[in-house]
């Protein structure tokens, strides 16, 4: 095992209290290196969920998420002897980000396994920011066992993503910055992942105003609590690849489980539509881009599940943005396939002259306009008078979509396969 840090206080933190104080000491530690990051109320996401949301931006911290406020929470915490040796973290994201950069501004090396299949930007931006980055394994496994191993043989002080006081008290000064910023706040919504967030800022929330709503949000795909919460203890899950990197975690941290039963008043889970929907609405309607994770909450909001909360002051957690602009890009395809903006289907039209002409010109008419179109002689079947089109045309919304399909029909074309 890498060296345990001093533990906070000597022993753990068992009682909300105690929480509590952490959590307050830790905003006093990291008050200087750690932006208040704004809370800002959406009219347009408000329109669209008929919830009062405020939107609290912890994408606008410097490495693009809230994993800062632990990591610089951590790293403080730890002796000067621990300082100086060094830290060292298995992580391929934001927790890395966090460590390497507060590990530059206080001078202590930070060192990063990642598994080999770590997106390469979030490799080089480590390295940018001043972390040895190794990269280690073909699983997040086998990254953490060499994490130890490093830990152990160079007197490196390991500093776990979630499963960790200091940084549970860390991500938990989230929560007393919105208990300021909308004093009236009724709701919160916040992911899970390893639920260092969740756990928190629940704390921080829960001890001041324990009328407050705490809403935790996981991917369908990685149920780390909902799990914890049936078996009573936390348990292994496989997940699987979701959207929401971020909440892709194989077990929900012990401590952060033990708050998180306690003080986590619903659950929402959310699938891959939804979560690539929502980050499309916050980019759009917000102007701001958020990573699958970040946008999780306002997924949460949107769907039905949360329909008691309309009317009332929510606070969605955008919690990260780190986002690799060629998944944006797909992203945001299948967030308009979602909403029924870009619509795909086979038209069956005559192969005379004009038969293209005619399928364009009804389009145009019905105000789609054609974003691809395949003019597929050789493959369309038997009849040689007749060719197969395959269009993607983009479309005000649902409505409008159907529309222009029933128009096509109307007119004589023959379609299938379409996409809604
Ligand atoms: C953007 C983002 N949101 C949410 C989470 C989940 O946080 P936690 O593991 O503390 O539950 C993470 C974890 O990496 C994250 O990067």
């Amino acid at each position: 095992m890498a060296k345990q840090r001093a533990s906070l206080a000597g022993k753990p933190a068992q009682s909300l209290g105690e929480w509590s104080a952490l959590i307050r000491k830790a905003r006093r530690r990291i008050a200087d290196g750690v932006l208040v990051s704004p809370c800002v109320e959406s009219a347009s996401l408000s329109e669209l969920t008929g919830m009062r949301i405020f939107c609290k931006l912890d994408n606008l911290q410097r490495t693009g998420s809230f994993k800062e406020r632990g990591a610089r929470n951590a790293l403080l915490l730890l002796t000067s002897a621990q300082r100086k040796r060094g830290v060292v973290a298995a992580s391929a994201g934001n927790h890395a980000l966090g460590l390497a950069y507060h590990g530059s501004l206080l001078d202590i090396p930070v060192t990063v396994v990642m598994p080999r299949f770590a997106p390469l930007i979030k490799s080089s931006t480590c390295r940018r920011l001043g972390a040895q980055v190794v990269l280690h394994g073909d699983t997040f496994a086998a990254a953490k066992e060499e994490a130890d191993r490093l830990g152990r043989e160079q007197g490196f002080t390991y500093i776990h993503g979630y499963d960790d006081p200091g940084i549970i008290a860390g991500q938990g000064t989230m929560g007393l910055e919105i208990l300021e910023q909308v004093r009236s706040v009724e709701a919160v919504v916040v992911p899970i992942g390893g639920g260092g967030l969740i756990s928190g800022v629940a704390a921080a929330i829960k001890a001041r105003r324990p009328d407050v709503r705490v809403v935790g949000v996981e991917s369908a795909r990685a149920p780390t609590l909902t799990r914890a919460l049936q078996a009573g203890r936390p348990v292994k899950i496989s997940p699987a690849v979701t959207l929401a990197d971020g909440l892709s975690v194989p077990q929900i941290g012990a401590q952060a489980f033990a708050l998180a039963r306690r003080l986590v008043d619903e659950i929402v889970r959310v699938g891959e539509d939804e979560i690539a929907l929502a980050i499309l609405r916050i980019l759009e309607l917000e102007k701001t881009v958020v990573e699958g994770a970040g946008a999780t909450p306002l997924a949460a909001c949107l769907n039905d599940k949360l329909k008691h909360l309309r009317g009332k002051r929510v606070v969605i957690s955008l919690c990260g943005g780190n986002i690799d602009p060629n998944i944006l890009d797909r992203v945001i395809e299948k967030g308009l396939v979602v909403d029924g903006r870009l619509t795909r289907f086979t038209a069956v039209i005559s192969d005379r002259p004009g038969g293209l002409a005619k399928l364009s010109r009804l389009l145009a008419e019905a105000g789609a306009s054609i974003k691809e179109v395949t003019h597929d002689r050789a493959f369309a079947g038997a009849d040689v008078s007749t060719v197969n089109v395959l269009c993607t045309i983009e479309t005000r919304d649902r409505h409008h979509g159907r529309e222009v399909l029933q128009r096509l029909r109307q007119n004589g074309i023959r379609l299938f396969h379409s996409s809604r």
